[in-house]
């Protein structure tokens, strides 16, 4: 089948009033039926959703916002490209993701913004005389875009700085520039220096703190801090805090954390320091890079029960899914799944679900309540970040993406094959 081909059998809308996506028996049998009964399942008109009440609570605390969707957690192309004509910016990490979100996707090379440790020379040239957003986030890209701009002297370059500093609760980057006094010496130095490249914003993103309202206070003003010593006279085009909020979950997962922020007190929290410091309607641009908040709610992962079997006073439910497709990024959380039962029957049976690979440690989840038979789809929720690109074809190939928009379902991703998996080996 060809990529977002319609199918012949259109599903009724996924239930939408929930905080994540609700599939029946009979819609999970006719996605199964399609070819592969393990896929995952993407709500564009919840992103949509997602993307508006973010943008929406951040507008209304600090107007000059602007979101930059970060396409490492989920670089499926219908997702960037959905985001694109919401208004949303790309934000990237290598020059696969670049290629994705300018040449695949027509995102305008200055609606990119482009972080990440390692990069080869000859892509920071191009991305620069594109004119797109750059973060540096070392000493030896700093570098490498003194010795382009001395090769294009009559260009006029512009890039911000990651910065990384201590935050609240455990919050430790190893990426970014060092903000001590020093190292912002250093800075200006490197400024004074590069007269064809000016330094215009800040950037931090931290993904080991937690997602909590301290720790992004902390975040916002180690950045607005540095921002008073390299900004002494004019304040900088733009204040960049990354991603790491958290979306709208099921509550089974929230439960599981001290505190889930909705966007509305993520906004008030960053938006009333930038209000504070620079006016309510200034020029500096609030940038906001999510990844999870946007898609982790919009795309379940489901996979049929095969056999239902007991072992030592345990009931094991081996589906044809694994660790691989769901576990990635998680910190030891129980992950919300529903057991969806082809004939529901009562009682509180407890099983365990386990995978299709021959890893002993392939479980999926332990302790899940219901009475689960062979036929029975399991399905796991928040699953839209750092999932389907982060799957190996360990034993199997990756499953297909199917995705429900303008009342159509389509195919994101068809199920990978053989071919797939064998094209960069030499046979
Ligand atoms: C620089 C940067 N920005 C944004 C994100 C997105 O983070 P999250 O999915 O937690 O929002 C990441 C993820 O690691 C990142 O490295």
């Amino acid at each position: 089948m060809n990529l977002h081909e319609l199918f012949d059998t259109p599903i009724d809308k996924p239930l939408s009033n929930v905080n994540h996506v609700a599939l029946t028996y009979a819609q999970l049998h006719t996605l199964g039926a399609q070819g592969a009964s393990a896929f995952y399942f993407l709500d564009l008109e919840k992103l949509r959703d997602n993307y508006h009440r973010l943008r929406q609570a951040f507008v209304s605390a600090y107007e000059n916002s602007q979101i930059a969707y970060s396409f490492k957690t989920n670089y499926a192309p219908v997702i960037g490209r959905h985001l694109k004509d919401l208004g949303c910016w790309a934000e990237v990490v290598s020059a696969m993701e670049y290629h994705i979100a300018t040449e695949v996707l027509g995102f305008a090379p200055d609606h990119v913004v482009v972080n990440g440790p390692l990069h080869e020379p000859d892509f920071i040239e191009k991305i620069l005389l594109d004119g797109t957003n750059f973060n540096a986030d070392a000493w030896y890209l700093l570098d490498m875009i003194g010795q382009i701009s001395q090769r294009h002297p009559h260009r006029q370059f512009q890039i911000g700085i990651r910065l990384t500093y201590p935050i609240a609760e455990g919050g430790f980057s190893r990426f970014g520039i060092s903000s001590d006094a020093e190292s912002l010496q250093r800075l200006s130095e490197w400024q004074a220096s590069h007269r064809n490249c000016r330094i215009r914003g800040l950037h931090s993103h931290f993904s080991n703190s937690s997602r909590s309202l301290v720790s992004f206070a902390d975040r916002i003003n180690g950045l607005l801090a540095a921002s008073d010593i390299l900004f002494p006279t004019a304040p900088p085009d733009f204040i960049n805090i990354g991603g790491g909020f958290f979306g709208e979950m099921p509550q089974c997962l929230a439960s599981q954390y001290a505190q889930t922020p909705d966007f509305s007190a993520y906004a008030q929290q960053i938006g009333s320091t930038m209000r504070a410091r620079f006016g309510a309607s200034s020029g500096v641009t609030l940038m906001l890079e999510p990844g999870t908040a946007l898609i982790a709610n919009a795309m379940v992962f489901a996979c049929k029960v095969i056999e239902v079997k007991h072992v030592e006073g345990k009931t094991l439910a081996l589906v044809n899914g694994s660790n691989h497709n769901i576990n990635h990024k998680w910190a030891g959380e129980a992950l919300p799944v529903q057991l969806i039962s082809q004939h529901p029957q009562a009682g509180n049976a407890e099983f365990d679900i386990v995978g299709n690979t021959c890893i002993e440690k392939d479980v999926l989840r332990l302790g899940v309540q219901g009475n689960v038979a062979a036929g029975d789809y399991l399905v796991f929720q928040y699953m839209g970040g750092y999932t389907n690109v982060l799957k190996q074809p360990f034993i199997h190939p990756c499953q297909p993406i199917y995705c429900w928009q303008d009342k159509q379902l389509r195919i994101a991703k068809r199920q990978e094959n053989i071919t797939d998996i064998l094209a960069t080996y030499v046979l």
